[in-house]
């Protein structure tokens, strides 16, 4: 790391997301700019031609439509050079069959930084685990360009792609409806009404039928599956 400027800082959830420009498989971007109304993820993963990044990449772009029904893009990172980065995904594309998942194209880019600029930024280097890969982050960006999410895996442990949907769908739920999601939330599930503000609220909320409040601070309700999923995904 000699000569290089390395930032501890690190992004928070209601940052702004940091701005960079930068080289990837499928050409120059600028983020999160040219993402302005869209959702992204931007994550990292820690080298090429590894196992558990391998599935994980699978994975990912076996989902990426998915994803871009809820408005989302996909954009990944590691500190691999791009010509790296190509060959890898066309040995995915050519060799790899894992879990029913065989001829797998890459279509959203992926970032090279050599020079650990972007990762740094994002704090993606975590030197306890790694100091020369990324970690395996996961950056949720929502349409004005703020850091909504923030998740860390080692490297050992691929992600859990349920929970990086879910949290998609569950952050777009709560702006969408006003509302928060209880643990292990799921579209159809009821959901949390904000806390009542006043005494009076709080009683007749107490009475309602269309509110189950376990206490006067603790109020749910029913939002069905397909208002939310109407809501959220495009077609
Ligand atoms: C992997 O993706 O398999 C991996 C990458 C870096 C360290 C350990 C595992």
């Amino acid at each position: 790391m000699e000569g290089q400027t390395v930032t501890t800082a690190m992004p928070r959830i209601g940052d702004k997301a940091p701005s960079f420009k930068a080289v990837t498989t499928q050409g120059p971007i600028e983020f999160p700019e040219q993402y302005a109304g869209n959702w992204v993820i931007l994550f990292s993963h820690p080298a090429d031609f590894t196992p558990v990044c391998t599935s994980e990449f699978m994975t990912f772009a076996t989902m990426e439509e998915q994803f871009a029904k809820a408005n989302c893009k996909l954009v990944g990172l590691s500190v691999d050079g791009l010509y790296s980065h190509i060959a890898w995904l066309r040995t995915i594309k050519e060799k790899i069959e894992y879990k029913g998942m065989k001829d797998v194209e890459v279509k959203f880019p992926l970032i090279e930084d050599i020079t650990m600029e972007v990762a740094n930024k994002y704090g993606m280097i975590q030197p306890g685990e790694a100091t020369t890969k990324a970690v395996r982050a996961v950056f949720f960006i929502d349409p004005a360009g703020v850091i909504r999410t923030i998740i860390y895996y080692p490297l050992s442990l691929g992600r859990n792609f349920d929970e990086l949907y879910r949290v998609l769908i569950g952050l777009q739920t709560a702006d969408k409806f006003g509302v928060a999601l209880p643990a292990d939330w799921r579209p159809g599930d009821d959901v949390i009404v904000p806390t009542a503000g006043s005494c009076g609220v709080a009683k007749e909320r107490m009475e309602s039928t269309e509110m189950t409040c376990h206490d006067w601070f603790f109020c749910t309700k029913k939002i069905a599956k397909d208002e939310v999923l109407k809501a959220i995904l495009k077609g």
